[in-house]
């Protein structure tokens, strides 16, 4: 996710730092690949405008603890992050019904605003369409902080996808994995009804059901088939023969692994 989020953000022409826990020699590549400036992770956030954390929960807490001594106030920090106890281990006070962001906006000691969270990233790279197209896919983004969230909207406009407003962070859980929102590449008329339709209680089932599926999928296994499934599951594309053919091939994967 973050060398896709950083190859827009340079189509932008925005300037662009990015750090991992490993080391800037070790980010040629992606900085090769987006033009991007590899860092030391205990610079990246020094003086910028907006700060994405895009890494899995599980290594939040062992950010630097001064990461965000330098991050100007009124720097929006994005978070990506979806919670999968498969992969995080267990995290209790998400276990205990804490939302996602919420966990990530305590440990780091700074509101965040969550968006690209629920959008592949074979998605957020290839499907952004200008302002207006037929098919445009709409993200959710929530927080606290309104001029944060309209910034990080208007980003999202400017990368090619419509921005909905989906409300303070305490309404994210809506878009968390194992909601209907969770991936299907929706259009702005489909949005709002899947967050409507988001059942708290059941998510974390039906996260771990799918995360359990996703391990026996073969590594090759196109994402936009994910994505027709995802589809599927909320509800849409019912008629639409690809995406019954997608969950044949979904299922057939699973099966044979
Ligand atoms: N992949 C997707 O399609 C997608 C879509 C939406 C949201 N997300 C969510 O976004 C988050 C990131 O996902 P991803 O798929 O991009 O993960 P990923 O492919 O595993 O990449 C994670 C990146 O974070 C870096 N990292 C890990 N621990 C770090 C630390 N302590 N300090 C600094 N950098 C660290 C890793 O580099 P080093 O190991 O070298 O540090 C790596 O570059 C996850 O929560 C995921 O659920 C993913």
């Amino acid at each position: 996710m973050g060398s896709v989020l950083a190859g827009h953000f340079r189509t932008l022409g925005h300037g662009l730092l990015i750090a991992n826990s490993r080391g800037p020699q070790t980010l040629s590549q992606v900085a090769r690949k987006t033009g991007a400036t590899p860092v030391a992770i205990s610079e990246v956030a020094r003086g910028v405008d907006l700060l994405v954390i895009t890494i899995p929960m599980k290594n939040v807490p062992s950010l630097p603890r001064d990461l965000l001594a330098d991050l100007p106030e009124s720097s929006p920090v994005v978070d990506t992050g979806n919670y999968y106890p498969l992969r995080d281990g267990r995290i209790t006070e998400i276990e205990g019904g804490l939302i996602e962001s919420a966990w990530t906006s305590n440990v780091l000691g700074r509101s965040v605003v969550k968006a690209f969270n629920n959008i592949v990233a074979d998605s957020l790279l290839h499907k952004g369409l200008p302002r207006g197209s037929k098919g445009r896919i709409a993200l959710p983004v929530s927080g606290d902080d309104l001029k944060s969230k309209q910034l990080v909207m208007a980003l999202l406009d400017q990368m090619g996808f419509d921005a909905l407003d989906a409300g303070p962070l305490s309404e994210s859980w809506r878009y968390q994995p194992g909601t209907p929102a969770y991936c299907p590449d929706p259009m702005i008329q489909e949005l709002p009804k899947l967050l409507q339709r988001a059942k708290r209680d059941r998510a974390p089932r039906n996260r771990d059901q799918a995360a359990k599926l996703m391990t026996k999928l073969p590594a090759d296994f196109p994402p936009q088939e994910l994505v027709r499934v995802a589809r599927l599951s909320a509800g849409l594309d019912s008629l639409k023969p690809r995406s019954w053919i997608a969950a044949l091939r979904f299922g057939i994967a699973a099966l044979r692994a």
